[in-house]
């Protein structure tokens, strides 16, 4: 089954690369792409195959998700973003955890990673049907 990615808007495509130029910096000057890298992988680690609920939708800002063993540590990404998020408020906090790994995996000398904002809910689902 052939990948089908939502059209975003030209404005989100360009917020997209000017917070991408910003994360690059921010992520090399502050030495913390290992840190990103986990926030973003961690992120997806709600989603639950049986249930076909979870998944990156940014809720790892919250107390009860950050609050669990296996994220520890990841308040410090967390508030390390909050000032690029507030510079980027179109971009949802979802696209913003998923570009930081993104970018952290360029900033260390790993390939460029296609970014797919804005997917759906149900674009997991889907995902899910295709395994
Ligand atoms: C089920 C598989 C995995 C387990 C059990 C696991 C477990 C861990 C543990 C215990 C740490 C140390 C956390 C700390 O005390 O600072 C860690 C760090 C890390 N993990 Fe994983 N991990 C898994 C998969 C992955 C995957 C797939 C990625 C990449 C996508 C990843 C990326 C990282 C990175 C980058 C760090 C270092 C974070 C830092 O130094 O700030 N892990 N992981």
């Amino acid at each position: 089954m052939e990948k089908c990615y939502p059209t975003i808007s030209e404005d989100y495509q360009k917020a997209v690369e000017k917070c991408k130029k910003k994360l690059k910096g921010f992520i090399a000057e502050k030495h913390c792409a290992p840190l990103m890298l986990r926030l973003a992988w961690h992120s997806t680690g709600t989603y639950d195959l049986k249930t076909k609920i979870g998944g990156p939708f940014g809720t790892m800002k919250h107390q009860a998700e950050l609050a669990h063993e296996a994220n520890i540590g990841l308040d410090i990404a967390v508030r390390r973003l909050e000032p690029i998020k507030v510079q980027f408020p179109i971009l949802s906090y979802a696209n913003l955890y998923q570009l930081a790994g993104i970018v952290a995996v360029e900033v260390t000398g790993g390939p460029e990673i296609p970014f797919h904002p804005e997917r759906p809910f149900s674009f997991y689902i889907n995902l899910a049907k295709i395994k």
